[in-house]
């Protein structure tokens, strides 16, 4: 895992939308993978601007995302199919038939899941994977004791992450619980992962990713074993790994 380390909440979603457009701006076509939440914002921001200012096209790319809620249709503001037209996709070149989301309206959700793991694979797979990292250490809804070989699937949210999400609804009691999400072995599938994690709340699992063991109660722990992440990370979410002196390369 290499770690860069970043200023602030504005750096980190600078560097990483530039790391974004050197490789969008490099592939003739490629499949992102994206992620939603409070993180990445910034990153579509930055993209947004760099599509402004003509320093790159989306007509070439494919995305897929890593979740969706159950029983959120794309048209409520708290969808993440809502939340990534209104924070990348309406403001880019990006085809929307080349945008995908899985469908958390979907009458089967289990045939939903294969479907969407099917999508996956014929777009070739993901090229690169945008990641966050929920402080119990979930990657995409993947919470804490999922098995690191499951692929698209749906999920339970545990309490700590409903009441994370929270901010983002009027009332706690909105929160879905339930999600489908791509599985662990899909994303770890992904050529190129980009793990991105700012201020002192992820301080803790930050800690843990680097000194932990690779568990399955720590479902980012299996990012350790990818060969090739990218870790951005803002001087607050590292303070922890620097204040105990662990040794990252
Ligand atoms: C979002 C997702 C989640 C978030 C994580 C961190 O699509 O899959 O794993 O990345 O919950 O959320 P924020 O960025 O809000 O701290």
């Amino acid at each position: 895992m290499r770690v860069i380390e970043v200023k602030d909440y504005r750096e980190m979603s600078e560097r990483a939308a530039a790391h974004i457009l050197d490789y969008v701006n490099g592939m003739k076509s490629c499949t992102l993978g994206l992620a939603t939440g409070g993180t990445p914002i910034g990153t579509y921001r930055s993209l947004v601007e760099a599509y402004r200012n003509k320093k790159v096209s989306f007509h070439h790319v494919y995305t897929v995302n890593l979740d969706e809620y159950v029983g959120l249709s794309a048209a409520h503001p708290n969808s993440y199919r809502f939340y990534m037209q209104e924070n990348l996709f309406n403001h880019i070149d990006i085809p929307s038939e080349h945008t995908h989301i899985p469908n958390g309206m979907a009458a089967d959700l289990a045939e939903e899941c294969r479907r969407y793991e099917e999508l996956i694979e014929r777009l070739g797979g993901v090229d690169l994977q945008l990641l966050g990292i929920g402080i119990n250490g979930h990657i995409g809804f993947n919470e804490p004791g999922t098995s690191f070989s499951s692929r698209t699937h749906l999920v339970k949210l545990t309490e700590s992450t409903r009441s994370a999400n929270a901010r983002f609804f009027s009332n706690p009691e909105e929160v879905p619980t339930h999600a489908i999400t791509m599985g662990i072995e899909t994303i770890m599938r992904s050529r190129e992962i980009l793990l991105l994690a700012g201020g002192i709340k992820k301080a803790e699992i930050l800690y843990k990713l680097f000194t932990e063991p690779v568990d399955e109660q720590i479902p980012a722990s299996i990012l350790q074993t990818h060969p090739n992440v990218t870790i951005i990370a803002d001087s607050e979410a590292l303070s922890r790994v620097k204040e105990k002196k662990v040794f990252i390369v």
